[in-house]
């Protein structure tokens, strides 16, 4: 089937009623657009568990706090179209903000979904204040408007997917959620839309992101378990170029601050580089 790009919310309901009608499972990849292989391993695998593989691509205004880069954000739709090709997907929506948000003055007008405080008050939320809201509210959006059966997350966003994971529990969306795993480059960065702003010499500095995540996994496979040893290791591994944000240590299923390592847990930074926010993540297993 040949892959169709879908701009309005009517037209795009008319479409899914139709695939529904005929018993077709849907999955749905929410996106911002500015796809690379990250991106496209999640579409591969939403076309392996259903019948119609829905991609949006929406570069979402009300997720950016002031200052960040949402003005400047690639929007590369043209390229987009084959990458999700390639990936199988049968339907790119590619909404406008005004079809998102029509007429919307100002964003405190808006009916939002919130994640509860104290999981947000860590990690990326606690300096991206508002932004987890403004996705759970574009994420809620997209399931009304495609009503998926499935929806694949990256792991590279492992606050966002714990945050989804649980935004579907409490609110009974009949929405079975994927996670899907982390994609790197050969050298071991973390793809993301965001490179596109480093030069060589950033990207070199922005390197020693994934260098000192994985110092950490083989010291803790070596034996050692106190996050306190582990951080001072990863620490080390940082280049001087890199402005840390955080680097913390949260069980995986609880997201919950770990001092000893006896469950499941995520080591998950946050860094500058040249000004351009990046993340990571490794899970350490029990
Ligand atoms: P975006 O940053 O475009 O990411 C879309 C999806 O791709 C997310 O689930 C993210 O975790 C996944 N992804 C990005 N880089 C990845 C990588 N290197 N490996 C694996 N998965 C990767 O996340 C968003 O958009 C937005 O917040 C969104 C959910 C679309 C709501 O606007």
């Amino acid at each position: 089937m040949s892959l169709v790009v879908v701009n309005e919310i009517k037209k795009i309901r008319e479409i899914i009623r139709e695939y529904k009608k005929q018993g077709k499972s849907i999955a749905l990849v929410p996106t911002m657009g500015c796809l690379h292989n990250g991106h496209k391993s999640l579409m591969e695998k939403a076309h392996s568990i259903a019948d119609i593989t829905v991609a949006s691509v929406f570069v979402n205004p009300i997720q950016f706090c002031p200052g960040e880069d949402y003005d400047k954000y690639p929007r590369t739709l043209e390229a987009d179209k084959i990458v999700a090709q390639e990936a199988g997907v049968d339907i790119i929506f590619a909404p406008s903000v005004n079809e998102m948000y029509p007429n919307l003055q100002k964003f405190s007008d808006l009916t939002m979904v919130a994640p509860p405080y104290e999981l947000t008050d860590i990690m990326c939320g606690k300096s991206r204040v508002g932004h987890f809201d403004g996705v759970e509210t574009v994420v809620t959006k997209l399931f009304n408007i495609v009503q998926p059966d499935f929806a694949c997350f990256g792991m590279k966003d492992i606050q966002q997917l714990f945050l989804i994971k649980k935004m579907v529990r409490d609110l009974n969306f009949p929405i079975e959620i994927i996670p899907c795993p982390l994609v790197r480059e050969e050298s071991g960065l973390a793809l993301s839309s965001r490179n596109k702003y480093l030069s060589d010499e950033q990207k070199k500095s922005a390197l020693s992101l994934s260098k000192a995540l994985f110092s950490i996994r083989d010291l803790y496979k070596a034996g050692v378990k106190e996050t306190k040893k582990l951080f001072d290791t990863g620490l080390t591994n940082l280049d001087k170029n890199v402005e840390l944000e955080y680097l913390e240590f949260v069980g995986y299923n609880t997201f919950k601050p770990v001092e000893n390592i006896t469950e499941t847990t995520i080591c998950a930074l946050a860094a500058r580089v040249g000004g351009v926010r990046l993340i990571d993540n490794i899970v350490l297993e029990v």
